[in-house]
């Protein structure tokens, strides 16, 4: 007998001043004419960007409401995958909104996972200074963290992510349905960043995912709906206490001076941006022990206060295998631009809960957790 379906998740509020706030919605795509009309904007052309993959499972579950309800949408897609963060497909996107006829008041939708949303974020932040976005998330990262918090951009070949804006949303509606198409890889792998919120939280978030995280895997559908809307939750709450990451928010980066040097190193696309979180998370863990110890840590186990978070992580049955050499690794953190001034800043924890930006990490304990990386890659389930 099939799963029967999450009862609807109440939306979660991004609350920021000067009435830009906006609501997370958990509901069909069906719903988005309903939901645009209570955010202010009135039915006319409106632009959905979505992706290869992604379009011919879900395009037509939003586009065909919003013709019912008098809108004009037209769509386009990019090809799927990491490399459609380009300057390339961003002139093109430049090029077919132009060409429509579009004004200030015309949103633009993003249809599709973190890729999509950051790249049409972008587009959406820079064409006529700026047309109101609505993110329409369809994968477990960008329901949970990226169509979360206004951070739009592209990637450069000095880094990911080095060209951008901040341009909130008027809102998100994350539709549960578009999970259960995903491909496993990216289900899992979306997995990373929810671990990572939970790490940062505390203790309470990390016992609920322990115990939740066997149905989460088979994606049952009321302990998926509860564990994203949480997770989601979090990202709201983080992003509220500090829009710009002029503090608090940079410990969302937790694990990810590792991702984005993995990412960069191993070439984009051989992990994807959750396996190598899943890495990074490790990594950090352990940087994190060297930190806490005041000197490189050595011993093969992690000191008892980072097992449970290295043991939840390590739970996320992802190819975890890391070639690339460490100096590739080194090198290319170099580059990633959380670096202040001439020093690395690395999120570190405490505990759990306890999160902390920090460039004072014991000399060698970078190289330490590479190879401690690189050494549990070996380790952990297989996919
Ligand atoms: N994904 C990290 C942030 O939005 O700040």
């Amino acid at each position: 007998m099939p799963p029967s379906p999450a009862p609807p998740s109440r939306p979660v509020r991004v609350a920021l001043p000067g009435g830009r706030g906006y609501d997370v919605h958990f509901r069909p795509l069906a719903d988005v004419p309903a939901l645009l009309a209570g955010a202010g904007l009135a039915p006319g052309l409106g632009l959905v960007v979505t992706d290869a993959s992604v379009g011919p499972l879900s395009l037509d579950r939003a586009r065909g409401p919003l013709r019912a309800a008098g809108w004009r949408p037209e769509a386009t897609a990019v090809p799927a995958g990491e490399a459609s963060k380009s300057l390339h497909q961003l002139a093109a996107l430049y090029d077919w909104a132009l060409g429509l006829g579009l004004d200030r008041a015309t949103p633009l939708l993003a249809l599709g996972g973190g890729v999509v949303g950051d790249l049409a974020g972008f587009a959406a932040a820079t064409l006529l200074r700026g047309l109101p976005l609505v993110h329409l998330p369809t994968s477990v990262i960008a329901q949970v963290d990226s169509a979360v918090g206004g951070k739009t951009g592209i990637n450069h070949a000095a880094g990911k992510n080095l060209v951008g804006a901040f341009h909130q949303p008027r809102l998100v509606l994350a539709d549960p349905a578009t999970l259960a198409t995903l491909p496993e890889r990216d289900f899992r792998s979306g997995l990373a960043e929810v671990v990572k919120h939970a790490l940062l939280e505390g203790e309470a978030a990390v016992a609920r995912l322990e115990a939740d995280l066997e149905r989460v895997l088979a994606r049952e559908p009321a302990a998926l709906a509860g564990t994203i809307r949480r997770a989601a939750a979090f990202k709201a709450a983080v992003v509220a206490e500090d829009e710009r990451e002029a503090g608090r928010r940079a410990v969302l980066n937790l694990g990810h001076t590792f991702a984005h040097a993995i990412e960069q190193a191993e070439g984009y696309g051989r992990l994807t941006h959750g396996e190598a979180v899943a890495l990074g998370l490790r990594a950090a863990l352990h940087l994190s022990a060297s930190v806490r110890a005041g000197r490189v840590w050595t011993e093969p186990a992690l000191p008892e206060r980072f097992v449970r978070a290295d043991r939840l992580a390590a739970r996320l049955p992802l190819p975890h295998a890391l070639t690339a050499p460490t100096e590739a690794l080194l090198a290319a953190m170099g580059t990633d631009k959380k670096r202040a001034g001439t020093r690395l800043r690395f999120v570190v924890l405490d505990a759990l809960g306890r999160p902390r930006v920090t460039p004072d990490v014991p000399p060698g304990a970078v190289e330490a957790a590479w190879t401690h990386a690189r050494t549990v890659a070996g380790l952990t389930a297989p996919s």
